[in-house]
């Protein structure tokens, strides 16, 4: 007879083998636990760094609606970090012990985060591009295996498809302008299609996560297949736009019904995980910043929660 944990393990198999969700009160192996607590804090911390580089255009919008605009997109960055954050609690973690880990240097995020947003621009080739490639991400994983997961996954999705289009609009906006202009948007999207293509972590072959995340369901595609997704997807709009991609091996695989493109620099691509890229010093940083000084609003609020309970419990009694 199998021991018991065995048995458990076959279950819990089944079940996802099945397409049934795990839920926060079902038995889990410890790895699934910790890869989940590992991957969807990793999502939470790159939405909220992610508002740091847009962020820093709000007060510099061109117009009124572009600031309307890109206020409710960064907004909605921090919904994001938001529910991702709830959902990492459902595994029996904290969010101070997250957020302390970001803190510390300890917990990674997005990469694409470390780069800086020199122009305008840059506001529309991130919501184009880096919007564009978290979408093929994240529709993958509205069908993730972990409930909490999947399920703050769909209300993300709707929200980034609006991310997309706001960005994608600012280049045809550029692109149909003056010469300056569309100068610009091209050299906002020859700084960051590379680092885009980056996003989808490293090659299969060289991924340590790939096999035991399609297995338990975590993923459904692989880092490759989800960046050629990207990549067939964006060079027609890159065609529509009047812009060049800075690959020169990029070209239409008659046979393979895909685009073909150039090797990556994966050197560059370490170099910034390991937090040598151009502004990860800067964005911890702010970040640290940011949570000391919102110190009293964390306060204030506990303060106030506390009182509405008291309130609560003598209107009960
Ligand atoms: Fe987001
Ligand atoms: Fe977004």
């Amino acid at each position: 007879m199998k021991d018991s944990t065995e048995n458990l393990e076959i279950e819990f198999q089944h079940k996802i083998d099945q397409g049934y969700n795990i839920e926060p009160k079902d038995w889990m192996p410890e790895k699934y636990r910790k890869t989940h607590i590992r991957q969807i804090s990793q999502h939470a911390h790159s939405e909220i760094v992610g508002m740091l580089p847009e962020g820093n255009w709000i007060t510099r919008a061109p117009t009124l609606r572009r600031k309307v605009a890109l206020l409710a997109k960064v907004q909605d960055e921090a919904g994001h970090g938001l529910y991702l954050y709830s959902a990492t609690e459902t595994l029996g973690i904290s969010r101070d012990e997250l957020i302390e880990q970001l803190h510390a240097g300890k917990a990674k995020y997005s990469s694409i985060f470390n780069y800086p947003t020199l122009t305008w621009a840059d506001i529309g080739a991130i919501g184009w591009l880096v919007d564009g490639a978290a979408i093929i991400n994240q529709v993958m994983l509205t069908r993730t295996s972990y409930g909490p997961y999947a399920r703050a996954m769909v209300r993300i999705c709707k929200e980034e498809s609006f991310h997309q289009r706001q960005g994608y609009e600012i280049m045809l906006t550029l692109c149909n302008g003056t010469e300056v202009q569309k100068q610009m948007a091209q050299d906002a999207l020859s700084r960051w299609w590379w680092p885009s293509l980056m996003m989808f972590g490293p090659t299969d072959a060289e991924s340590t996560h790939t096999e035991l995340s399609m297995k338990w369901k975590i993923k459904r595609k692989s880092n490759d297949e989800l960046r050629q997704q990207f990549i067939d997807n964006t060079v027609p709009q890159a065609g529509i736009l009047g812009i060049t991609i800075p690959d020169k091996d990029l070209k239409w695989n008659e046979k393979t019904g895909h685009y073909d493109f150039g090797e990556i620099d994966w050197e560059e691509f370490w170099n910034v995980v390991k937090g040598n890229g151009p502004c990860n010093k800067q964005r911890l940083d702010a970040r640290r910043s940011a949570y000391e000084k919102g110190a009293w609003v964390r306060e204030a609020a506990s303060q106030y929660a506390e009182k509405q309970r008291n309130k609560e419990f003598t209107e009960a009694n």
